[in-house]
């Protein structure tokens, strides 16, 4: 029998902890090292029951630190590397970029090359089994107009910081397959939603401002259009592709969910308020006024700068060629979702109060 051998970057924020999770749920010969330099998205609770079991290991690092990535790849020897690790929001991306280079582009350039002379046994030979998986991002290919949608062959076209740096990973990445056969697969994922993601992305915050009975801010005129997917569906096509993607091939990953932005908050406005309502026990733990839970709470904001207006993905080529299929239907997930938001809000609120930081002190070095 195979045990795999996984190095998971950037395993402590949002995707990374749930793709942990779903590795030591469903696969128990795994083994799990979590590389994660706890930035402010890092939140070490999101896998302290996985660390604390010996589930899993973990190494508070940065991905642009040589000694350290090489070190920890001659101690651990690892034969899978799924590279999370980076800067994920965009207007943080806007005000400054240095650190979106430094982590997205210099970081997984770092993780590449060590992968490269650590697994490479000649030329185009490398160690059997190894294979180094870059999550990538839609984005990378810029914005569509109403019609049409993004495949794999779709010419890069960034627009932010952010996706600029991503598409430059995409490319330095794809270059070493190209000049020396390196075994690696990039994945283009749509926005995914589901627990445990930082409440400064859409739809954490805007459930967040919900139950505060704060409001809702919305750019521009909220008709921007984002593709959907569940974070556990990206995570069982990241695992996939583990197994059965090709080397040296990129894959789309999304589920075909377009929905507008003003579409998305109407949606969390009514599910929040029909989930409070069914079960009194939220108003009383978050002293909610039911009252308030309105399109009130709608309030429209200057545009961001460059906002791509609609992202639509085709997932085709990953539907054809392995047995993944997204399995979440939005309308599902969501509900879920902010059930998960309502049952855990402690999570929210010791991110709020910066309690979370006291708890990543711990594992800093
Ligand atoms: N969230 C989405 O909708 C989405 C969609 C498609 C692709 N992606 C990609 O998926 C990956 C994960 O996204 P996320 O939403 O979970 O992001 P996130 O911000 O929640 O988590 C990023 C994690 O990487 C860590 N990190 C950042 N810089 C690091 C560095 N230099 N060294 C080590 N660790 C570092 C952070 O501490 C954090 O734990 C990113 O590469 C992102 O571009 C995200």
């Amino acid at each position: 029998m195979i045990f795999m051998r996984f190095l998971i970057s950037g395993g402590a924020g949002f995707i990374g902890s749930n793709y942990v999770k779903h590795i030591v749920e469903t696969d128990p010969t795994a083994k799990c090292m979590v590389l994660d330099s706890l930035t402010y998205a890092g939140n070490i609770m999101n896998i302290k029951a996985e660390i604390e079991s010996k589930s899993i290991g973990f190494v508070c690092g940065d991905i642009t630190n040589t000694l350290l990535v090489s070190k920890l790849f001659e101690d651990y020897s690892p034969d899978i590397v799924i590279n999370f690790a980076a800067e994920s929001h965009v207007d943080r991306s806007i005000e400054s970029s240095d650190i979106f280079i430094r982590s997205n582009v210099m970081g997984a350039h770092n993780l590449l090359n060590i992968a490269k002379n650590m697994w490479q046994i000649h030329d185009s030979e490398y160690r059997e089994g190894t294979r180094f998986i870059q999550i990538s991002t839609d984005e990378v290919y810029g914005s569509l107009g109403k019609d049409g949608d993004f495949t794999e062959n779709t010419p890069l076209n960034p627009r932010s910081p952010y996706s600029a740096s991503k598409a430059s990973a995409d490319l330095i990445a794809g270059s070493f397959h190209e000049t020396y056969d390196f075994p690696l697969i990039i994945t283009r994922c749509s926005n995914n939603y589901g627990p445990h993601q930082f409440p400064e992305k859409l739809i954490p915050l805007m459930i967040k401002n919900i139950l505060d009975g704060k409001q809702l801010p919305i750019y521009g005129d909220g008709k921007n259009i984002r593709d959907w997917i569940h974070v556990s569906d990206h995570c069982k096509a990241i695992d996939t592709l583990v197994h059965d993607g090709k080397i040296g091939e990129i894959y789309n990953v999304g589920a075909r969910s377009e929905k507008q932005n003003i579409e998305i908050v109407k949606i969390l406005i009514d599910t929040v308020r029909s989930l409070v309502m069914d079960d009194k026990s939220y108003q009383i733990d978050h002293n909610i006024n039911i009252e308030k839970i309105n399109y009130d709470l709608l309030s429209f904001v200057k545009d961001r700068p460059g906002h791509d207006f609609r992202y639509s993905l085709d997932n085709s080529k990953i539907l054809r060629k392995t047995d993944w299929k997204p399995e979440i239907k939005f309308e599902d997930g969501i509900t879920d979702t902010i059930r998960w938001y309502l049952d855990n809000y402690s999570w929210v609120q010791d991110i709020e109060a910066g309690r979370y930081e006291k708890y990543n002190n711990k594992h800093r070095m």
